[in-house]
């Protein structure tokens, strides 16, 4: 399997590569980019214990100087006190404009490397180099970049352009098995959003639970058909002026959940799959697909291991208020991005709080009384 894709942007173009076992030859891969001679790696200390030394050799084998800095894993660490840190880093390694800021890690370790990168010296070079299943398949594709705000996630960031995404799939074995599931819901998205030909083969696939369970083209149908699915639309879109916002499909109320559960509890990824079953039950109440459609939905998400329901402890007029927070509100109105039919959505506004009041209770577990 090795595939190279290409997001296609007037202005800042670049390939996705994706191929096992090339983590060794990432220095070889950077070389052409014409980037500068210093690159600082960020990670966490669990990734950059596993492969932090391979990326550095052959960083420093093709001629690259590598300093390394680390972030605490975590969520709650995606802050801009920890983009602080990065800066502080950069300023003692003396980064220029022509050095690189090089993500080794999961969506957390990206989106803080990107906003860094952004916004030092007004902008040095990128590159991703995604460790988890939904770094690959979306947070390392397209260029969102930052750092929540205590009262929402991701409220501060830019839209910045990696010059290379760098694939490795083979450094999937050592994910935690929920950290893959979390990345199958980003997949599961793109199914149901954009490539029902995707979701068929994930319907008729055996389990999907975990990386050692999946025949190797599988995988390489999910990552190849995920990113092209995501290229395809932000080199439509770039700045989410209209049809980007597709991708957020689940993540409204998915968001919601995370941020009222302390980013603790629930993951980015089982927050997509809460949030993607329960836009598919407001895609219901508001008469836009049916009943059977939503059940395929929420049968892939359980077959792949991830929750459909929202905790019952949660309030829903707490989640509703939170919602006032989300980016996609427009004229004060939460815009929700709902299905159709497996492989296509609508972005819409008629989504109510009376709407909300009702189906929230409905998808809790246990499920509260009306
Ligand atoms: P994460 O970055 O927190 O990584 C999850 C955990 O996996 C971490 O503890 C990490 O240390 C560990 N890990 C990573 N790679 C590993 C490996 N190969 N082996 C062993 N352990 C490994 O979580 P995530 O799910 O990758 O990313 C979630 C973040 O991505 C959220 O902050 C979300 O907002 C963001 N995101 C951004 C975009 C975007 O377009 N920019 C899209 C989707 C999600
Ligand atoms: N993950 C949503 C986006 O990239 O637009």
């Amino acid at each position: 399997m090795a595939a190279v894709l290409s997001v296609n942007l007037p202005e800042t173009a670049y390939d996705i590569a994706i191929a096992p076992g090339s983590l060794g030859d990432i220095g070889a891969a950077l070389k052409p980019l014409g980037l500068g001679q210093k690159v600082l790696m960020i990670s966490n200390r669990v990734v950059e214990k596993y492969y932090g030394e391979t990326v550095r050799r052959s960083l420093n084998a093709a001629g690259f100087s590598v300093a390394t800095h680390l972030i605490p894993a975590g969520e709650r660490y995606k802050t801009l006190n920890s983009i602080q840190k990065i800066y502080d880093a950069a300023l003692e390694h003396r980064l220029e404009r022509s050095s690189t800021f090089l993500a080794l890690g999961g969506g957390v370790v990206g989106d803080m490397t990107g906003f860094a990168a952004a916004t030092w010296l007004r902008g040095v070079n990128f590159v991703q180099v995604p460790t988890t299943l939904l770094a690959m398949v979306d947070a390392s594709v397209g260029g969102k970049t930052g750092v929540n705000h205590p009262q929402g996630k991701n409220l501060i960031g830019a839209f910045y352009q990696p010059k290379l995404v760098y694939i490795d799939p083979d450094v999937l074995k050592t994910l935690p098995p929920r950290e893959f599931r979390a990345g199958m819901a980003e997949v599961i998205k793109y199914g149901v959003i954009w490539d029902r030909d995707l979701f068929a083969q994930l319907e008729a696939a055996g389990p999907l639970q975990s990386v050692h369970q999946l025949p190797l083209a599988l995988l390489e149908t999910i990552l190849v058909r995920s990113c092209q699915a995501k290229a395809d639309v932000v080199g439509k879109d770039e700045r989410e002026s209209g049809l980007r916002a597709i991708l957020n499909y689940g993540h409204t109320l998915g968001h919601a959940v995370e941020s009222l559960t302390g980013y603790k509890l629930v993951n980015h990824g089982e927050g997509v799959a809460i949030g993607m079953a329960a836009a598919g039950q407001l895609a219901i109440a508001l008469d836009l697909w049916d009943t059977a459609a939503a059940k395929r939905q929420d049968a892939l998400i359980t077959k792949t291991g991830l929750p459909t329901k929202i905790p019952a402890f949660l309030d829903p007029l707490e989640m509703i208020a939170t919602l006032q927070l989300d980016k996609k509100v427009a004229a004060g109105k939460v815009r929700f991005i709902l299905p159709t039919e497996i492989g296509k959505v609508v972005i819409t506004d008629q989504v109510t709080p009376q709407i909300l009041q009702k189906v929230i209770p409905a998808c809790q577990d246990p499920p509260c009384p009306p």
